[in-house]
């Protein structure tokens, strides 16, 4: 069985945020690398198919190895993530299986702002949130209190999220939301700031999916507010990086794994999730709220969902052959 294993080329030139996002970027052709090998060790006929500048030049590749299936790690086209949807679109239109969610799927989870109203729809909690358009006034707030969390509306990997998205006062609220309009050019999200434990809940599967062992972000005590910013997530010798380190699986009690499990699980589905994803909640006063809904999360050996998956008891080579198994068992279109 012939496998492409499709995954992007960095960019020469970011078309938003800041030149340190990307660091986000270079990760995917290890992970690609990571996913190669493993399949190869399967005993797939894996091949690297890289998406760069050029969808011609993309598409003339992938006829020219023609898989049998898409292991599709593209995470959008060319640094820009909002044409994520549009890459994951391609191969349904040659027939071609892959893994991973679909573009609805997709395109639905990349908008948070879609996400939270779908959830809220359907009794899932979420922080109660306002969004704010650039050029508009920020809103009045009122009945959402202060501390509250300003963040891009469709972003990931901790993108435009530092110390200074938990505001206190109207004034830091105003400055952050220009922030994002200014580096991001798109909506500002302000959501109430949840304090309290936070989880990482991959699954496995589409309809009846499964989850794996959550994982728990420890915060360190000397961090400015216990959240994952962009310099915690990325830059491994920074001290936010070493004060939110994972622990999987992280201690819950029964109750609690059950509460977590009903929300991840039934976010997971409402957005349509396939293969894998990965939900992050945040838990306060036994609650637990949907951050976001991760519908291509990084699938490196070293990231979150592996290392639940191994937790579990399943390790790298096996979720790797599962998820492309389940991809080659679709039939077309899917
Ligand atoms: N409403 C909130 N309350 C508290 N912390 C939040 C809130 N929203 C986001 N965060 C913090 O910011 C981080 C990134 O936010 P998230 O919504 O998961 O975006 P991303 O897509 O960038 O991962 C989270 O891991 C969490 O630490
Ligand atoms: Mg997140």
């Amino acid at each position: 069985m012939r496998i492409a294993v499709c995954f992007n080329r960095v960019p020469e030139i970011l078309l938003r945020g800041e030149e340190k996002d990307r660091i986000s970027e270079e990760g995917a052709e290890h992970e690609a690398a990571s996913v190669h090998s493993a399949l190869a060790e399967r005993g797939f006929d894996a091949v690297l198919v890289p998406l760069g500048g050029s969808i011609p030049e993309f598409l003339g590749e992938l006829s020219r190895v023609a898989p049998d299936a898409v292991f599709n790690l593209c995470e959008g086209f060319w640094g820009d993530s909002h044409l994520e949807m549009q890459v994951a679109g391609l191969f349904p239109l040659l027939s071609l299986s892959s893994t991973g969610s679909g573009p609805f799927a997709l395109g639905l989870t990349q908008d948070k702002v879609l996400t939270k109203t779908l959830l809220e729809a359907h009794g899932v909690p979420t922080p109660a949130w306002r969004v704010v358009a650039p050029g508009q006034t920020v809103p009045d707030c009122g009945g959402l209190a202060f501390p509250l969390f300003v963040k891009p509306r469709s972003e990931d990997a901790s993108l435009g999220i530092g110390m200074e998205s938990v505001v206190q006062t109207a004034a830091e609220l105003e400055e952050r939301v220009a922030y994002i309009h200014a580096t991001y050019a798109q909506d500002a999200l302000i959501e109430a700031f949840i304090d309290g434990r936070e989880f990482n809940v991959a699954l496995l599967g589409h309809e009846a999916p499964v989850m794996l062992p959550p994982s728990e972000i420890v915060f360190a005590g000397h961090l400015g507010a216990p959240i994952v910013t962009y310099e915690g997530k990325w830059e491994e010798e920074s001290d936010q990086y070493t004060g939110t380190l994972p622990r999987c699986p992280a201690p819950l009690e029964p109750a609690e794994e059950a509460a977590l499990r009903g929300v991840a699980e039934r976010a997971y589905v409402l957005c349509g999730l396939r293969d894998y994803g990965r939900v992050d909640i945040r838990m306060a006063h036994g609650v637990p709220y949907v951050l976001e809904v991760n519908a291509n999360p990084d699938i490196s050996p070293t990231a979150g969902l592996a290392r639940s998956a191994r937790v579990g008891g399943i390790p790298y080579e096996d979720l790797i052959e599962r998820i492309v198994r389940d991809a080659l068992a679709r039939k077309y279109p899917a």
